[in-house]
């Protein structure tokens, strides 16, 4: 064992020459996780006096182990986490023994932090996975050796604890080591090593336990000291994702980034992934100095031969071993969020230092963490795996995940909230997109628009049922015709007898059904036109994307303002009634949302004024906006 470190620098040097294992320890609430981790953290003495000494007087405070110190109050940091008894975040840990060096990841077992999970996992090669032997495998079990997997883990313990309380039962341990190996058979892992433990205790922890004289295998310790989980970052193609442009003066131009893959020397060529453009490099910079050569993980900064167009966000690649560059892409997705994941949504991919818009096309299936069977279904909800194709607003530099899980990997972010809903493993490239090229016409929007003499645009109105939308937007469009002016007219109710005949009204149709008609709408502004779009749209999202696939100026944003309770007593069509009498499901402002434009171009309070002076007040702003004469 380490003696407790004295002076930092010593200590740092003497653990730069070990090799490090990164793991992660999961299960279920009350698995044991923490007080495994400090078991780990203690016996291998690395703690210091003061925290000791904190953790005895808390122990009498807060423990459940009675005069015994708790080792989970060791990781369990927060109060809040404390109080609950459960842990909520992820905690890395540092530890080292004479051997090795280790970053352990503690994360949460309760089923809503799933997210933590793939956090910890995303980044370690081993995954420690609790069983209480009272309890068995369980699906949270399954679930936690399907996500490893999943994120591309390679070696598991099965850590079968509390196996004090099952009498140091050889049958017990046996019965379970079957039980989850006839899962994981399907997973394909590289190592999988059963070993029962008492955390509590300490038993096959760091040293052998006397009350399981059957098990011969090592202690955790042991394990984790020796297992070979060679990673050879350093053998796979030179990826570097930059993440800035350094150019602190005219005469130094350099790449920033880590390296996630590969090796670099100068005089080595780099292609850019997506351009194809080419140079050699000439230095690799860093804080202390140049180095002869980069290897995984280093923070570098490269400058190159030739002066060539690179921007954050660009992938810097082995010229003989290229990424792939494609907008389309098959994955598997671990959905993280409250919200269910809608196709055709727009959402952001981060991927290494590159952010673009995308949206799920098409979800093939998904999966069944009890079984790992592939199951029917078009959304995915709160930890749910599935596996679809992606379709992003610009082409992406990626290697599939199972080769590299730094430029494989990605996470979507809500464009509203800022929040991560998933966590992606990307598969392969899908080719069918590769060889269909815009085609450049002679005619072309602005031409046909000045023909007609009027500047194209969408106006889009939005409202709940019955605010009066489709009303305003026919008086507007006679008002536009009457002046000579070229329109069309999408109305909800008609378009949904035609294009969009087989959507109903789930959130997943309402998301197919705005992206349809502002796809719609897009055709008939290149074709000069002034259209006028009459949808409820109940979604900020979808707003969003119907505004930024049309050009900038061109969406024009209505919002037609009236309360609910005017629309219900108005009840134009008497859908209001029948969907109080629950006839009608998913009713828009009943039992499905609206959600009300935050800054719309024109607001049109309907309580107020009649329709005629509201269409009236939507030629003015035309006219002000010089979109027509
Ligand atoms: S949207 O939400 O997908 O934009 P859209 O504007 O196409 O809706 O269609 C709304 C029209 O469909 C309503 O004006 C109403 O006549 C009819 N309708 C039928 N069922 C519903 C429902 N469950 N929710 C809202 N509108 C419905």
């Amino acid at each position: 064992m380490t003696a407790p470190m004295t002076s930092l620098a010593a200590y740092l040097a003497e653990q730069e020459k070990k090799s490090l294992l990164r793991f992660l320890t999961c299960g279920s609430v009350d698995d044991g996780k923490s007080t495994l981790i400090g078991r780990l953290l203690y016996d291998s003495k690395l703690l210091f006096e003061d925290h000791l000494a904190a953790l005895e007087k808390d122990s009498k405070k807060h423990g459940t182990t009675g005069e015994d110190i708790d080792f989970a109050l060791l990781v369990d940091g927060l109060e809040a986490e404390r109080e609950q008894g459960i842990t909520i975040d992820v905690a890395y840990r540092f530890f080292a023994t004479d051997r090795r060096k280790f970053i352990v990841a503690d994360t949460p077992g309760h089923e809503q932090y799933t997210r933590n999970m793939a956090t910890g996992a995303s980044n370690s090669e081993l995954a420690v996975i609790l069983i209480d032997a009272r309890k068995g495998v369980l699906t949270q079990t399954r679930r936690h050796a399907y996500i490893a997997s999943l994120l591309g883990i390679r070696h598991v313990v099965l850590a079968i604890n509390k196996i004090d309380l099952v009498e140091f039962s050889q049958g017990v341990f046996n019965e379970i080591v079957a039980d989850f190996g006839e899962f994981a058979k399907k997973l394909h892992f590289a190592s999988l090593a059963p070993i029962p433990i008492s955390a509590r205790f300490g038993d096959n922890v760091i040293s052998k336990s006397e009350h399981t004289p059957w098990y011969t295998g090592p202690t955790l310790l042991q394990h984790l000291e020796t297992v070979d989980v060679e990673t050879e970052l350093g053998g796979k193609p030179f990826r570097l994702p930059v993440q800035w442009v350094n150019r602190p003066n005219l005469d130094f131009r350099g790449f920033s980034g880590t390296i996630v893959s590969g090796r670099i020397k100068s005089g080595d060529d780099v292609v850019v992934a997506k351009s194809g453009r080419r140079s050699t490099v000439k230095r690799i910079v860093t804080m202390d100095g140049d180095l002869d050569e980069g290897l995984p993980g280093e923070a570098v900064t490269l400058t190159l031969a030739d002066e060539i167009d690179i921007s954050r966000g660009d992938l810097l690649s082995a010229p003989t071993a290229r990424p792939e560059v494609s907008d389309q892409f098959s994955a598997h997705l671990l959905w993280m969020s409250e919200d269910e994941m809608l196709p055709g949504r727009q959402y952001l991919l981060k991927i290494g230092a590159r952010t673009v818009p995308v949206s799920i096309s098409e979800l093939k299936h998904k999966v069944d963490v009890n079984t790992l069977d592939h199951m029917a279904g078009k959304t995915l909800a709160l930890n749910e795996v599935g596996y679809g194709n992606i379709s992003a607003a610009q082409p992406i530099a990626f290697d599939a995940y199972a080769e590299n899980r730094d430029t494989g990997g990605f996470i979507l972010i809500d464009r509203f909230t800022n929040t991560t809903v998933a966590a992606g493993m990307i598969d392969f490239g899908l080719r069918r997109a590769t060889n269909v090229h815009w085609q450049a016409l002679d005619v072309n929007k602005s031409l046909r628009a000045e023909t007609k003499g009027q500047k194209p645009a969408v106006l889009w109105f939005t409202g709940l049922s019955g605010s009066g939308k489709s009303t305003i937007a026919n008086l507007v469009e006679g008002a536009l015709f009457a002046q000579g002016r070229h329109t069309y007219l999408l109305d909800g109710d008609n378009v949904r007898h035609g294009l969009n005949r087989d959507l109903g009204f789930t959130d997943v149709d309402r998301v197919e059904n705005i992206r349809r008609v502002a796809e719609a709408a897009r055709l008939f502004v290149d074709a000069g036109l002034i259209v006028l779009v009459s949808f409820i749209s109940p979604f900020r999202s979808e707003r969003r994307m119907a505004r930024e696939l049309l050009g900038s100026g061109e969406f024009i944003e209505v919002f037609v303002d009236t309360p609910i309770d005017v629309c219900m007593e108005r009840d134009p069509k008497g859908l209001y009634r029948k969907a109080r009498d629950g006839e009608i499901k998913n009713f828009t402002g009943i039992d499905s949302p609206y959600e009300a434009p935050e800054s719309a171009d024109l607001t049109l309070l309907t309580v107020e004024s009649d329709p005629a002076t509201l269409a009236e007040k939507v030629v003015d702003y035309l006219r002000a906006r010089e979109l027509i004469p």
